[in-house]
Formats: structure tokens, C-alpha cells, sequence
């Protein structure tokens, strides 16, 4: 298992973002799925690439709203290296969470889940680890923000005796379901309906202990969501933020332009946790990956190369980056 090697890789490093080359370079060091690994990066070879590019390209094109990235076809023409190494990367990820993973939280029926707004619930396993990581950060008397929060965060929390949560989330059903959850259990949980889009309303804003967040994986969702996160927060410039993120999926220059608008905001990144979000993926999106494993495979079989089962991923795997004010 390497996760701790991971950790201990990312631990050497200063706190910061980490680079392309490292999130390479940790996933590279995992034997276990070295035969997976090895057939993924053969897509890389030109002759590959010219093949599969444009079967690929009008693929994504028909399922990039089932997946929720409609810039998924352009990134397949430009970005074909890193979507590889983002397919790896997932890969020994799966195997590092396999099983301990399965049980999503939240919203978690698909009839109910907006796509719309990105939603997708962590597992039950995560929402546990989620609530630990903010215990260790701050006391329950601490004032805690959620922004969005299809996971139901905020009820863990109340139950562990978080004495002042405060949760937004632009979905109304979210907001009634932990409304409704608090009201039987007589949690004191402040639940509102709030477009991060818009300023916050006075009585939003306060010098929260910590703020958590779990933006869509893109820089324009982080910039939203950490963005939006500032406006909540008072003079005072104490509060702690947690985004789960993920890093691969912003490709390089997206790394690099969330560094630099961290940086701009006046936060700097004080630990980056790999690995530390897990999220099932929905049965739509593994139908999509496992038609597209078998249609690769037809496509393969004259270089000799074929994709094992378990390069189709059960779960999603991201990161988490803890802010403060510089
Ligand atoms: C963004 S989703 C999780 C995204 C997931 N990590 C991903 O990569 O797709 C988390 C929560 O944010 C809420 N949300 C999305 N957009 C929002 C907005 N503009 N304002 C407030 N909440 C929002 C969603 O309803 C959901 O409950």
C-alpha cells in the first residue's frame, strides 16, 4: 500500500500546490497497478493517438453532459497526455479505496442528485473523515461555515456537538433535507438557500472558524467557491479553509492558475492532503466508462493491448487543500 509513501512524498515537499511532475511522479510509485498503468500510458505513443483522438473526441462530445465537463471534447484534442495520466492516476487511486468505499452519503439517490450543480456525494467512510479532519482544526464551540453541502456534513457535525454550524446551499431540497433532519434532532444548524454567485447577506458574515468546501473540480469552480468564501469572513482574517479539490483534473496550467489566484487572494496553502476525497461514482457515468473501456479494447487489439477491468474506476478520488490568510 502507498499511500503513506504518497503522504510521505507530499510531506517533503514545502506546503503548497503540489506540481504536475509530482502528482506523476507519487502515482508512478505504485507497484500494485503497475500492468494497468503500463497499458494506459501506451495511449500515449503518437501512432495510438492518431487512431483513437478523433473516435474520442466525437465520444465525449455525445456523453461530456452525462460526465457534467462539456469542455471534456476540446480537452481530448489538447490535454491527451494528462487526461492519461489522470486515468492512471484514478486507477491506483481505486485500488488504494476499494471496498472501504462503496456506501454513498447525502443526496445520494440519483433521482434527486442536480446535476446541475455538480452534486456528487462523498462515501460514508469520507463524510467521517471529513468531520475528523475539522475536529482537528478547530473546537466545537467554533463557529463552522459549509458552503454547499449535498454530503449532510452539517448533521455529522451537530451530532458530534458542533454548537454553531452554519450551512448554504443553492438547492433548495438540500437546504429543506438538513432543515427538516436538524428540526428532529434539535440540531443547531443554520440552513439557507444562497446562490454563492451573490454577496452574502450581513448576518452570514462572521469570523467563522473554518469554512468548508467542496467546489466542482475545475479553476473556475475553485475561484467561485473560495472566492465566495472570503466574502463570508469578517476583518479579522482567522478562519481556516478546507477545499476538496483535485488537483489532476485542473491539468497543468490550471494548477498553475490556482496558485497564482491563491496567492492574489491574499491565502496560502498550509498542507495539501492527496487521496483525502473519495466519492462513488454514479452507475450513468460507469455505464459511459465501461462501454469505453470495451470500444477501446476492439480499437487496441491490433497494437496487443487491452484494458483490464479495473481501469474502470468506482470511485472518484480527490485531494484536499487547507488555507489561511498569508
Ligand atoms: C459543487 S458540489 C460537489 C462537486 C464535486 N466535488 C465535483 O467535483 O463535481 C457541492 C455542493 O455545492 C452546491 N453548489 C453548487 N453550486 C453552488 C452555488 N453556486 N452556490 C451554492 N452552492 C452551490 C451543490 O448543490 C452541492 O451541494
Amino acid at each position: 500500500m502507498e499511500s503513506s509513501n504518497q503522504a510521505e512524498v507530499q510531506n517533503s515537499l514545502e506546503a503548497g500546490l503540489p506540481t504536475w511532475e509530482s502528482l506523476v511522479n507519487n502515482y508512478l510509485l505504485v507497484s500494485e497497478a503497475r500492468a494497468h498503468i503500463e497499458a494506459l500510458q501506451r495511449l500515449k505513443s503518437p501512432k495510438i493517438v492518431k487512431q483513437l483522438r478523433p473516435l474520442m473526441t466525437g465520444l465525449f462530445t455525445l456523453f461530456s453532459g452525462a460526465i457534467r465537463r462539456p469542455n471534456l471534447p476540446d480537452l481530448v484534442n489538447t490535454h491527451w497526455n494528462e487526461l492519461v495520466d489522470l486515468a492512471s492516476e484514478q486507477v491506483v487511486r481505486n485500488i488504494h479505496h476499494a471496498n472501504s468505499n462503496s456506501l454513498t452519503t447525502g443526496m445520494n439517490s440519483s433521482s434527486i442528485l442536480n446535476h446541475k450543480f455538480n452534486q456528487l456525494p462523498c462515501s460514508q467512510k469520507n463524510l467521517l473523515e471529513r468531520a475528523d479532519l475539522i475536529a482537528e482544526y478547530i473546537g466545537c464551540d467554533a463557529p463552522v461555515l459549509l458552503l454547499g453541502d449535498d454530503d449532510l456534513l452539517s448533521l455529522e457535525l451537530a451530532k458530534r456537538g458542533f454548537k454553531n454550524v452554519t450551512v448554504v446551499d443553492i438547492d433548495p431540497t438540500i437546504i429543506q433535507r438538513i432543515q427538516h433532519i436538524a428540526a428532529q434532532h434539535d440540531f443547531p444548524i443554520r440552513a439557507k438557500v444562497h446562490d454563492l454567485q451573490m454577496p452574502p447577506s450581513a448576518d452570514l458574515i462572521q469570523n467563522y472558524g473554518l469554512i468548508f468546501m467542496d467546489p466542482p473540480c475545475t479553476v473556475a469552480g475553485l475561484k467561485l467557491f473560495v472566492g465566495s468564501a472570503l466574502t463570508f469572513c469578517s476583518a479579522l482574517r482567522t478562519t481556516k479553509f478546507i477545499a476538496c479539490t483535485h488537483s489532476m483534473s485542473l491539468l497543468q496550467p490550471g494548477i498553475e492558475e490556482f496558485r497564482n489566484y491563491l496567492s492574489s487572494v491574499g491565502l496560502r496553502v498550509t498542507a495539501y492532503k492527496p487521496e483525502f476525497a473519495v466519492y462513488p461514482i454514479g452507475k450513468e457515468v460507469r455505464f459511459f466508462l465501461g462501454a469505453l473501456r470495451f470500444t477501446l479494447n476492439v480499437l487496441l487489439m491490433r497494437h496487443k493491448i487491452k484494458l483490464a477491468r479495473q481501469t474502470v474506476p468506482r470511485f472518484f478520488v480527490s485531494d484536499a487543500v487547507l488555507m489561511q490568510h498569508k
